[in-house]
């Protein structure tokens, strides 16, 4: 059956290399697998359960459908001092307290990278343990942690110029659908 899965951009600079690592996804993905990008987390007030009270923000309810009406999440996001930054763990939150909480039983894949040779793993693993009290199905292998990304991607035209790299996403991409 097809299979939509839906990016979550963890960057908000224009220029940024995730977000073309993000763009890259569609045409990345197998046969048979959608992939439509989440709204931008970039409006999103500092969660306060004061403004929760009054109603959660339009953009927080938008994106909490869209996760639920797919068959899987990729994050794709960058490394803020070796952890996710503040503005995406802001948007999981929000999205956190909204019933029926979207990520429950949501197939999950992470996407980092870095400029440095560690490719964001610890970023990743801090979204892991995240992930866990959201109780989503966050996916092994295999691990996308892109060292040396700004070698790998050209974020002029926005594509992936190593060809390891793409295949390794495809490969994921092909697993997170799988387990969906
Ligand atoms: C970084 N960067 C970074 N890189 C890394 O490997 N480990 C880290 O802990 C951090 N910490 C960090 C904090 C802050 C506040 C900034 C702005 C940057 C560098 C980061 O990986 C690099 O800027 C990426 O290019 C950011 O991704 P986008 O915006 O290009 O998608």
């Amino acid at each position: 059956r097809p299979v939509t899965l839906v990016t979550l951009l963890g960057s908000l600079r224009s220029g940024s290399l995730h977000a073309a690592v993000a763009r890259a996804l569609p045409a990345l993905a197998p046969e048979g697998v959608t992939v439509l990008a989440l709204g931008s987390i970039a409006e999103l007030p500092h969660y306060d359960a004061d403004l929760q009270a009054v109603g959660f923000p339009p953009a927080v309810l938008a994106m909490a459908d869209a996760i639920r009406a797919a068959d899987g999440v990729v994050v794709v996001t960058p490394e803020y001092n070796y952890s996710v930054p503040g503005s995406l763990k802001n948007a999981l939150d929000w999205l956190s307290r909204v019933t029926p909480q979207p990520f429950a039983g949501k197939p999950v894949a992470i996407q980092t990278g870095s400029p440095g040779m560690i490719g964001g793993a610890h970023a990743q693993y801090h979204l892991r343990q995240t992930m866990v009290f959201l109780d989503a199905h966050v996916l092994n292998r295999p691990e996308i942690m892109i060292g040396g990304m700004h070698d790998k991607i050209d974020a002029e035209t926005g594509t992936i110029t190593d060809r390891t790299t793409a295949d390794l996403i495809g490969q994921q991409l092909a697993a997170l659908a799988a387990m969906a």
